[in-house]
């Protein structure tokens, strides 16, 4: 199943403390951005890539997909104050360069660089049949709900996904439950809030541990492992 994927790579990576945008730094060798836009500039079912920059970083992100043979960025909106307005830059310029409301579209953190293109099929695969599918993993440990340190309940783990990216959608969807996120001033923490907000159901596609978001430097460490792991693998 054809997909657009957007990537919201405008952030600021605090929490990685590197003083720069974290999707600079080398995973391999290779910066994190790269690696993540190169799972997509291989998969042949990826008809696009948007790519949601800060402006300050555009002369150097066209430099860097230029320098890696990444080919298939159709555009590069100017990212928001949070995540979601960087999102919904990506979905304006789909729908402005004539994007069809019952196409695929999936987003994804470009600090993902380890998705599985496995789950990628799945995700556009489900996403085109019922219209909003979302990564995710089997909570491993038990999951409390705390309030001023008190624990308030426990909710039963056979219940408990941790969700990851991507989200995959049928863009009419997307835009729709954005639109009226942005009307509310609803800030959700995923895009699956928003069109879950707008009543659509939203599926589950089980996708794999190893597709953690590189938030901080223990994660770098981690990828490195999963990297080599990888290669390994590849032998
Ligand atoms: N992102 C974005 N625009 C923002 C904030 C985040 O495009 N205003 C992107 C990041 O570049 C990243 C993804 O959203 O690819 C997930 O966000 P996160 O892991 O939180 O990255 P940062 O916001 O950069 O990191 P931090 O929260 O530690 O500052
Ligand atoms: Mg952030």
């Amino acid at each position: 199943m054809e997909y657009t994927v957007m990537l919201p790579a405008a952030g600021s990576g605090r929490r990685m403390g590197a003083g720069e945008n974290k999707l600079f730094l080398p995973l391999g060798g290779l910066p994190i951005l790269i690696r993540t836009l190169g799972v997509f500039e291989r998969d042949p079912a990826c008809r696009q890539i948007i790519l949601a920059v800060r402006s300050d970083e555009r002369g150097r992100i066209r430099g860097m997909l230029s320098g890696a043979g990444i080919t298939k960025v159709t555009a590069m909106p100017d990212g928001g104050q949070e995540r979601q307005d960087s999102v919904h830059a990506c979905v304006r310029a789909f729908m402005e360069a004539g994007g069809q409301d019952d196409s695929v579209v999936m987003v994804h953190d470009a600090a993902r660089p380890f998705i599985s293109p496995k789950v990628i099929g799945e995700l556009a695969a489900t996403a085109a049949e019922h219209g909003a599918a979302i990564a995710a993993v089997r909570a491993k440990d038990t999951v409390k709900q705390v309030r001023d340190g008190l624990v308030q309940s426990t909710p039963d783990r056979e219940e408990l996904w941790l969700v990851q990216t991507p989200q995959a959608f049928r863009a009419g969807l997307l835009a729709e439950a954005e639109s009226r996120a942005e009307a509310d001033g609803f800030l959700g923490t995923d895009e699956s809030m928003l069109v879950e907000r707008s009543g659509h159901p939203v599926r589950i596609v089980e996708s794999t541990y190893d597709n953690v978001k590189m938030t901080t430097k223990e994660d770098l460490a981690i990828g490195e492992v999963l990297l080599k792991r990888l290669e390994e693998e590849k032998e």
